[in-house]
């Protein structure tokens, strides 16, 4: 009874992994749809017999129409949507290899939203990439450029990736970043190039007011420091930063907008209720950092 209920949980535990692919099988093969796929077992074993695994069932592969099996390969010809699964081989000791799988939908699929982002070219600072689908369960990225190891998303579709750009030579090589998704059934295969200095885009720089001066009733001068973020590579000398304030006018609500470069400090003429702050590199002209949140000004 008890061996009966662990077998019957078990078929459940696997029905339920195949179901949902929510991670890399260690060994998978793709093959595109009508296409015939040769499966190796790897072991020095001369009598082997095959399974297959699917959501729906175990099964014993005999050789038919579409299985070909000679020697240690098995040959899936035409291949179908009922042919996915985990392919095992068996030898009298038991377990000899395993391969996954899997539809490649690479063609059909047109490719999804893969962006990135990175918040200096310095190699110390990870690519920022977000990319997700509906269709898969499963992503994974790698640096094909820099050799680069496959990396998990670290929370919700976002990923980040090494690279190893020197930050004081000229790029003179796309970065080239592979994308790999797979669902229960399907697989699919993204490439997406850029040169690093176009993606870059620095994180928030630090706002402090370091004084307000009041000079008769209406005149204020409020002094603004705009501090580089800090992934922002040093010397500031060599690695400029434009900044860009924007303050609401205290009698009015008017928004203003005043633009620096090199500088951190900047003065404000006027009555001022609150102000915010972003930057970007004016050598790669840059996307703009994403704004600070507003600073009230007293
Ligand atoms: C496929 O089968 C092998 C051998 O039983 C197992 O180690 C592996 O985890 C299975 N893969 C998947 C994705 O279920
Ligand atoms: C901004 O600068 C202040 C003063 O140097 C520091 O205490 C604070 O941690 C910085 N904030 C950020 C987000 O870097």
């Amino acid at each position: 009874m008890c061996q009966l209920t662990r077998v019957i949980l078990l078929l459940c535990l696997s029905i339920v992994r195949l179901s949902a692919l929510n991670f890399f099988p260690g060994k998978f093969k793709v093959g595109e749809r009508g296409t015939d796929v040769i499966l190796t077992c790897h072991t020095s074993e001369h009598e082997i017999t095959w399974k297959h695994q699917d959501a729906h069932s175990i099964s014993k592969i005999s050789g038919s129409e579409f299985e070909k099996i000679s020697g240690r390969t098995l040959t899936l010809m035409d291949l179908d949507e009922d042919q996915i699964g985990n392919y095992t081989c068996w030898s009298q000791q038991g377990l000899e290899d395993y391969t996954y799988l899997l539809l490649d939908k690479t063609k059909e699929t047109t490719a999804f939203n893969l962006k990135c982002t990175a918040e200096s070219f310095s190699c110390t600072e990870r690519i920022k990439c977000s990319w997700r689908s509906d269709a898969f369960t499963a992503f994974r990225l790698r640096n094909s450029r820099d050799n680069g190891k496959w990396v998990s998303e670290s929370v919700d579709g976002v990923f980040y990736l090494p690279h190893s750009t020197d930050s004081y030579s000229e790029e003179s090589e796309r970065l080239q970043i592979t994308g790999e998704a797979l669902s229960a059934c399907c697989y699919m295969k993204t490439d997406y190039s850029f040169f690093l200095r176009d993606i870059v885009k620095p994180a928030n720089p630090n706002i402090s007011i370091c004084r307000v001066k009041d000079e008769g009733s209406d005149e204020q001068i409020t002094e603004v420091e705009v501090k580089p973020p800090s992934s922002w590579p040093q010397p500031q000398s060599f690695f400029p930063l434009t900044h860009q304030i924007q303050y609401e006018n205290r009698d009015d609500g008017m928004l203003k907008t005043k633009e620096w470069e090199k500088d951190s400090k900047v003065t404000v003429k006027g009555l001022i209720r609150k102000l915010r702050a972003r930057c970007r590199d004016p050598l790669l002209v840059s996307q703009w950092s994403e704004w600070t949140p507003w600073t009230n000004v007293n």
